[in-house]
């Protein structure tokens, strides 16, 4: 393929990909935007593997590459499940950032490309970051991993002095980085790139191991913005325009994604970057290790039949899904029985918090697929006003985002962040199996409100009960 079709399909596959980010900021869109996705995915693969760039002998490499990779993720795709894509998104943002790393080492060391004066230097530049961000991508995502799938606790690791240390290790870096330039052989410069790579290992490691619990969407996000520049400096090291632009294009959307998170969390974004969400500094008390008050009373436990009973005398209903939906696989259920409360009159709509379940648009995604109508589902902002004019605010196995200590306990790790305020219904509902905390590892003192009943068990199961109920 020559190199001006090599970039009139590369220009194609960049607005396919605009498209598809486009496509996917809306639900009703985002099949479209994902089928524009994979024909841009599919049309910059072949350009790059056919086009001038790849020598014949190089494509049986690529090949088997292809075939090894292509198989790995099908059977990935397969066997993991919806409640474990978080993780998996994790882990692919690691690969990205390993992917930075070893280009970045390969582009170092191949001395084919006869470079001199500020091309040598600006192609340096481009390996000592390209490497940097990779490298705290890679590192920080492992951690994300650990951290969404609960190998690594979620309680924020606070070392002491840690905005010096990073604040060292950038300095470090920097000085590094100089001696890095100056190096007069690939020899004498490895070793200030493997000790900036091995720095940038533990910052990534450092700065996610800071993050509380809570404040896990705002990282997921964060580091699917890094792998978005980790792509765009590999694309730069490759002097390949296509992987620069869609680098950008992921890291700026992946930037923007994580201040609406820090926006829905009422968090300042440095200070969550900065390590320790809630850490001192007059933000609440999840990091200082500032104990939240333990909710005091009793609970009020009801059976399926009961909630179906409260169901069906109410005219407004609130349904509030959160983490436990998605483990229970309940959203089919869930619109059954939104339709039966639909056919007696009942208005059913659905509260949406931003961050409820592990990953950005989490319940819209269960609820487009069990085809609940688009136009009864709602943003937290859009119906948070309209609980006290609500008969039954029900939860399904959400805890964080209906927690009232948000609002009202300064000391609580979620302090500060915007929740549902279903307390505020006649009568609120919460569906779970026990009294276990959710994410952030907090108490919920909603569950021992006056108006609340506890209705527990496997969501599935006691929704299943609650619409034979319903319909008996
Ligand atoms: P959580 O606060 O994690 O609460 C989920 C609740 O579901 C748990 O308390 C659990 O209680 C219940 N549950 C689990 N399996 C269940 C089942 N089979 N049937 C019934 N209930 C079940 O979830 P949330 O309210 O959706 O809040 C999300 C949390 O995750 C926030 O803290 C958020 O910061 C964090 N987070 C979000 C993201 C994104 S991007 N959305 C990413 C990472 C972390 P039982 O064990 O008692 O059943």
């Amino acid at each position: 393929m020559s190199q001006s079709l090599t970039t009139v399909a590369y220009l194609g596959a960049a607005i396919l990909f605009i498209l598809s980010l486009g496509g996917l900021s809306n639900p009703e869109t985002s099949r479209r935007g994902n089928l524009f996705g994979m024909i841009g995915m599919a049309l910059a693969v072949l350009a790059t593997v056919f086009g001038p760039g790849v020598s014949p002998s190089g494509i049986a490499w690529i090949v088997g590459a292809l075939v090894i990779g292509g198989a790995i993720g099908l059977y990935a795709a397969k066997v993991v499940k919806m409640t474990q894509m978080p993780e998996l998104v994790a882990l692919m943002h690691s690969l990205v950032g390993l992917a930075a790393c070893l280009v970045g080492f390969a582009s170092y060391v191949d001395t084919s490309l006869p470079l001199e004066g500020a091309e040598k230097t600006i192609h340096e530049v481009e390996i000592y970051v390209g490497i940097l961000i990779g490298a705290v991508t890679f590192s920080g995502s492992l951690i994300a991993f650990g951290k969404l799938n609960g190998r690594i606790g979620g309680k924020p690791l606070l070392l002491p002095a840690r905005h010096w240390l990073n604040l060292a290790a950038l300095l470090v870096v920097i000085w590094f980085g100089r001696a890095f330039l100056n190096a007069p052989d690939v020899q004498s410069g490895m070793l200030p790139l493997v000790v900036m790579t091995v720095i940038a290992l533990l910052f990534g490691i450092h700065m996610v191991m800071a993050i509380g619990g809570a404040d896990m969407p705002v990282v997921v996000s964060m580091l699917n913005s890094y792998s978005g520049w980790a792509a765009a400096a590999t694309g730069f090291m490759l002097s390949n325009d296509l992987l620069i632009v869609t680098g950008a294009l992921v890291g700026s959307s992946g930037a923007i994604l994580s201040y609406i998170m820090c926006n829905a969390m009422n968090r300042n974004f440095i200070s969550v970057i900065a390590g320790g969400f809630g850490s001192g500094g007059g933000k609440p008390a999840a990091a200082a290790g500032g104990a939240a008050a333990e909710p005091q009373g009793e609970v009020v436990p009801v059976s399926a039949a009961e909630a179906a009973e409260m169901l069906r005398e109410a005219k407004n209903v609130i349904i509030v899904p959160g983490y436990g939906m998605a483990v229970a696989q309940a959203q089919h259920t869930v619109f059954e029985i939104t339709q039966t409360l639909r056919e007696k009159g009942v208005n059913v709509r659905f509260g949406i918090h931003p961050v409820a379940g592990r990953m950005p648009g989490h319940m819209n995604v269960l609820l487009a697929e069990a085809k609940v109508p688009y136009d009864i589902v709602f943003e937290m902002d859009e119906l948070n006003d309209d609980f006290p004019d609500t008969d039954v605010a029900i939860v399904i196995g959400a805890n964080d985002i209906v927690n009232p200590a948000a609002q009202d306990d300064p000391s609580s790790p979620i302090a500060g962040m915007p929740v549902l305020e279903v307390w505020k219904a006649r009568t609120s509902i919460v569906m779970k199996r026990s009294m276990a905390s959710g994410y952030a590892g907090v108490d919920n003192p909603l569950f021992y409100k006056d108006n609340n009943r506890m209705l527990f068990g496997d969501a599935k199961k006691m929704l299943d009960e609650v619409l034979a109920a319903l319909k008996g």
